[in-house]
């Protein structure tokens, strides 16, 4: 039996997580006020009690535009109490998954962003989560670091339950539709976490839906999926604006991945099996 805790674990990766583990898996998933990250005394109490064999690190301040308003809130939840758990994990022999973030990059290239690429915030919750990406490295030798991008559930706070409600309460929406990214599904990703955790091949991965969308173009293929005939207006980023600076081209794509056989369906396939309960609801 693996012992697995899950920190951030009632936030959306974490439940995924949960209702995908696999057999002969114990998982204890503990939110904030449980096992508060930024509590040093507190993680390594936590981790002395539960004694697991692998951490799931999913706890952050993930309010991109709240992190550049209050950026040492962004920066002690996200980096310090990385820094916490990749400490603990390190001292108690415990493997550790961090998850981190395409915000990681500027978005200034063309390509999607392998690996390897080289890492270039332009918000400070990138940046406080490259400097997590960077304590794991440094701390805990048993690592897998996890970027991923545009997390959604059909329940909760994320970008598709938001143009729902958009679409509810006005006649027509604007989304920006000269920024991309990977919107990722996070059933997928959590079965994909899984699935690496099955191996001991640590070291940085990207784990995305497959292919690409702008906002613009994802509000449009959530509204088809559901028959719903709200019109939406592409407008350029230049008209939203926001306290963060997302990346312009935010698009994920994998080498490290696929070498294990972990493949991500594409997006699109996905978002129709997350809204499937909703189409027949
Ligand atoms: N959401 C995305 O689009 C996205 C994209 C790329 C990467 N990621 C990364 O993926 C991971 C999971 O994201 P998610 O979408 O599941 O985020 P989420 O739904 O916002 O969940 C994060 C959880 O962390 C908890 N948390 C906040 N401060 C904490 C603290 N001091 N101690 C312990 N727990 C704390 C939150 O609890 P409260 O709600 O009680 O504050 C929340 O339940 C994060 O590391 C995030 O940076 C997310």
């Amino acid at each position: 039996m693996v012992r697995v805790l899950i920190t951030g674990g009632h936030g959306q990766l974490g439940r995924a997580l949960v209702r995908t583990a696999p057999a002969h898996t114990e998982v204890i998933a503990l939110g904030a006020a449980e096992c508060d990250v930024t509590d040093p005394f507190t993680v390594r109490a936590v981790l002395a009690r539960v004694e697991p064999t692998l951490v799931i690190h999913c706890a952050a301040w993930t309010d991109v535009d709240g992190c550049e308003r209050h950026p040492e809130r962004a920066w002690r939840v996200n980096a310090l109490g990385t820094q916490h758990i990749a400490a603990a994990c390190a001292a108690a022999e415990a493997a550790l998954v961090a998850l981190s973030t395409n915000y990681v990059f500027d978005g200034e290239q063309d390509e999607p962003y392998h690996e390897f690429a080289r890492p270039h915030p332009l918000s400070v919750y990138g940046a406080s989560k490259l400097a997590a990406e960077e304590v794991v490295r440094a701390l805990c030798p048993r690592h897998y670091i996890v970027r991923t991008a545009m997390l959604y559930d059909a329940h909760g706070r994320n970008f598709v339950t938001t143009v729902l409600r958009l679409a509810r309460e006005q006649p027509r929406l604007r989304m920006v539709a000269d920024q991309y990214g990977s919107p990722t599904f996070v059933d997928d990703l959590a079965k994909a976490i899984w699935q690496l955790v099955a191996q001991p091949a640590y070291g940085t991965y990207h784990l995305v839906n497959a292919g690409r969308a702008s906002w613009y173009e994802w509000a449009v293929a959530v509204l088809e999926t559901l028959g719903l005939g709200v019109p939406v207006e592409p407008i350029p980023a230049s008209q939203f604006r926001r306290a963060a600076r997302p990346p312009r081209n935010g698009v994920l794509t994998s080498l490290a991945a696929p070498a294990l056989g972990i493949v991500l369906p594409d997006w699109r396939d996905a978002l129709t099996r997350c809204l499937a309960p909703l189409r027949s609801a």
